[in-house]
């Protein structure tokens, strides 16, 4: 998609907006943790405080983080909703009581994937976008050091990638407790450490968050990330030199979410925030602020540059059972302990 063309829905949204009278419609103030990228959380920041009045206070937190600032602040809640990051930490939130259990009307007009993830936690959380995992390779960096390009989770243990991949650390990042949970259900868990404990070996850095690594490859700083790929043609359209790629073994999605916390103190507010923000037309802000995930929302418009899923071998992720808190726990923590302890 052209600039121009992702230049039309935030001139609409934001024209739209203007045309309303603020204060007329709403007034106070709503805290959002969000967990998407800065441009996106701005242009949502911008257009819902000129469409309804309410002023966000926005707080940006990788998935890890912001599950750990709600069981901090549990005994005196600061935060209203929380806005994206992977599914499975919002289903811990849901499971360890810190979300409310609140049932949107609009849910029939969301994906089958969303609804689930809404029913599975008894409507404490809710599917906003789903995304697959991949790999970020510099397509430059590939040339210049006459790397082939990773095609596979088995690629990325070869000795030509010792130092060349970043992915982020599972405590702090959803992004790469999700690789962990694909690997484990991909190969069995004792299979998948030994796999993680090969791939140690050829880690530069673990980074605190999930689009820290393909930020790194779009600017040379290293060569290949895990990531995920719709976090890829934002850079690219920056003019950095960055593609991604699927394995070839098959790979997990996450299923980005939203919830309101439970103690909200802007309750009407983080209310009307959820509603809006599960409407087509707040949904396609994502797309407008150059990050491609697959709306929830069946009526927004699917921008060109989403992965095509049809085209992406998957494994059937379990969501229940790897956004239980016991689970994320212990596998975080044995990942800590066997992969992370050992020197690279
Ligand atoms: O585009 C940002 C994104 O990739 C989201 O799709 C995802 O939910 C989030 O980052 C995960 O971030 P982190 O890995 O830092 O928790």
């Amino acid at each position: 998609m052209s600039t121009r063309r992702q230049a039309i829905p935030v001139a609409l949204a934001l024209a739209a907006a203007a045309a309303l009278p603020a204060q007329a419609q709403g007034s106070g103030q709503i805290n959002v943790i969000c967990s998407v990228q800065a441009e996106w959380c701005n242009m949502i920041q911008t257009v819902f405080a000129r469409s309804t009045g309410i002023r966000i206070n926005m707080s940006l937190k990788g998935s890890g983080e912001a599950l750990a600032q709600l069981i901090a602040e549990r005994a005196n809640p600061k935060t209203d909703v929380w806005f994206g990051g992977t599914g499975d930490p919002h289903l811990q939130a849901a499971e360890q009581g810190l979300t409310l259990e609140y049932k949107s009307a609009s849910l029939p007009q969301l994906h089958a994937w969303a609804q689930q993830q809404a029913q599975q936690s008894g409507y404490k959380t809710v599917g906003i976008y789903s995304g697959p995992l991949g790999f970020g390779y510099n397509t430059e960096l590939v040339a210049k050091k006459k790397m082939p390009i990773p095609q596979s989770w088995a690629d990325l243990l070869k000795p030509v990638y010792k130092g060349e991949i970043q992915v982020a650390n599972p405590a702090s990042s959803g992004t790469s407790y999700t690789m962990i949970a694909t690997l484990v259900q991909l190969m069995g868990e004792d299979k998948a450490f030994d796999y993680l404990k090969q791939l140690h070996r050829n880690i530069q850095t673990y980074t605190r968050s999930g689009t820290g690594p393909i930020k790194a490859v779009a600017r040379g700083e290293t060569t290949v990330s895990i990531s995920f790929v719709h976090d890829g043609p934002g850079e690219a359209m920056q003019g950095f030199p960055v593609a991604t790629i699927t394995p070839s073994e098959g790979t997990g999605a996450e299923i980005g979410s939203m919830s309101i916390i439970k103690g909200a103190r802007n309750l009407e507010n983080a209310r009307r925030f959820y509603e809006w923000a599960l409407t087509a037309s707040a949904q396609e802000l994502g797309a407008a602020a150059k990050q491609f995930q697959v709306p929830s929302n069946k009526a927004a418009k699917v921008d060109p540059h989403v992965p095509d899923f049809k085209k992406i071998k998957f494994i059937n992720y379990d969501y229940a059972k790897y956004g239980a808190s016991a689970e994320r726990k212990r596998l975080i923590a044995r990942w800590e302990k066997d992969v992370n302890a050992l020197p690279r």
